[in-house]
């Protein structure tokens, strides 16, 4: 069973397939596909798996492919790293209408876009991905870049792809700790804006973790339309408003940046530091009176359930907040958090009494 989503954004729209066997469906790239020529982006462990099957289909309708296999790992989600695929472009001398296609995780796939975002101003850009993160959250909506050494994912662009292909069976080969990172912003959708979503997580999680083919496909599916329609409401992370817009879909974000960067990039899983940072923005939102402690520890106890990390690590209170004033949401120097009104309604709010925000960080690393 295919289910096909629409990322409303005008002239700009572009489909989302979900489903079993599409890595072999030529005719649902074909559209994105104009020439008979591309470029796939992957990384050394992405390729022996599916590199081959892809190249396979797009032969089938012609399209002859140029394979960029990158190191894998979000340390080298970096500059030097990109640069590695505008040399490989340049030399083969891709042109304005050769589309990159991103095939792997997030950090494949953020990278990609931005290569794709700024190679010759921009060529067009096809995502397919291939671990659970990125299919229910970083291939949809637009946001690409890097990370810089002083903060994560600080250099980037929006971009859109043309299209966006989840072919669910590339699932079975991930790494159980993997799947489980990809549940934490499963989880956020149902924390931020859909409690119907969090008790169905809360009753289906088990058959998640056992990779049930039908609950996988619900969960992916209700995610990317639940992202789908934030990002078309505010593509850009304008809306100001403390009840609304793209800024909501970082939930966890600020406290987990700054676990991933300051535990050094790829120690700490970006869905583990976004499970252990959700857990600190319950914390603090509870502290503010807005959620209760039975609300807490509900949370809590579904990351734990998902076997994600609920303690951060202790990285002491100033490296934190010296980390988490480099978030992209500060404005006039003003931390800004996304923070729980209730369970399936969150907002985005500037005036977090400083004490409070010293005892969440001193609270959350002792568990
Ligand atoms: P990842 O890209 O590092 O992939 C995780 C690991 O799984 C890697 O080792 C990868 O090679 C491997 N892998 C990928 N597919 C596989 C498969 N099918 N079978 C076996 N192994 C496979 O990590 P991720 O969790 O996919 O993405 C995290 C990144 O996404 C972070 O850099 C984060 O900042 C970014 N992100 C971006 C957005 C966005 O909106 N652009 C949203 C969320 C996260
Ligand atoms: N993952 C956050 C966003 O896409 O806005």
């Amino acid at each position: 069973m295919m289910q096909i989503l629409t990322v409303g954004l005008g002239e700009r729209s572009y489909p989302i397939h979900i489903g079993s066997g599409l890595l072999g469906r030529a005719e649902l790239l074909q559209p994105a596909l104009p020439n008979k020529r591309a470029a796939i982006v992957t990384n050394t462990t992405v390729a022996p798996l599916y590199l081959e099957k892809l190249r396979q289909t797009l032969q089938s309708i012609g399209v002859s492919s140029m394979p960029i296999i990158l190191p894998d790992g979000e340390e080298y989600k970096n500059s030097a790293t990109l640069n590695q695929i505008y040399d490989a472009l340049l030399a083969s001398r891709c042109e304005r209408s050769t589309p990159l296609i991103a095939l792997g995780g997030g950090v494949i796939g953020d990278m990609t876009g931005y290569a794709a975002a700024t190679y010759l101003r921009g060529v067009p850009f096809i995502q397919i991905p291939t671990t659970l993160l990125a299919q229910v959250d970083s291939s949809v909506g637009g946001k690409t870049g890097i990370n810089h050494p002083l903060g994560k994912n600080m250099i980037g662009a929006f971009y859109q792809p043309q299209l966006v292909l989840a072919d669910t069976d590339t699932l079975d080969t991930l790494p159980d700790n993997e799947l489980a990172a990809g549940l934490a912003e499963v989880i956020k959708y149902g924390l931020i804006r859909d409690l119907k979503f969090f008790e169905w997580l809360e009753q289906n999680i088990d058959k998640l973790l056992a990779r049930d083919t039908e609950a996988l496909q619900y969960a992916i599916a209700h995610s990317c339309r639940n992202k789908a329609e934030v990002v078309a409401a505010d593509e850009y992370e304008r809306d100001g408003c403390e009840s609304g817009g793209r800024a909501l879909l970082n939930l966890g974000h600020t406290f987990g940046h700054a676990i991933e960067s300051g535990m050094g990039y790829g120690n700490w899983l970006h869905g583990e530091g976004v499970a252990a940072g959700t857990v600190m923005a319950a914390d603090l939102s509870q502290r503010l009176g807005w959620i209760g402690a039975q609300d807490v520890a509900r949370i809590r106890g579904l990351f734990e359930r998902a076997r994600l990390p609920i303690v951060a690590p202790d990285l002491g209170v100033e490296k934190y907040l010296e980390l988490m004033g480099l978030d992209k949401k500060v404005e006039g120097g003003k931390m800004r958090f996304v923070l729980l009104r209730e369970i399936g309604r969150a907002v985005v709010y500037g005036d977090v009494p400083p004490v409070l925000l010293q005892q969440t960080l001193e609270a959350c690393v002792h568990g």
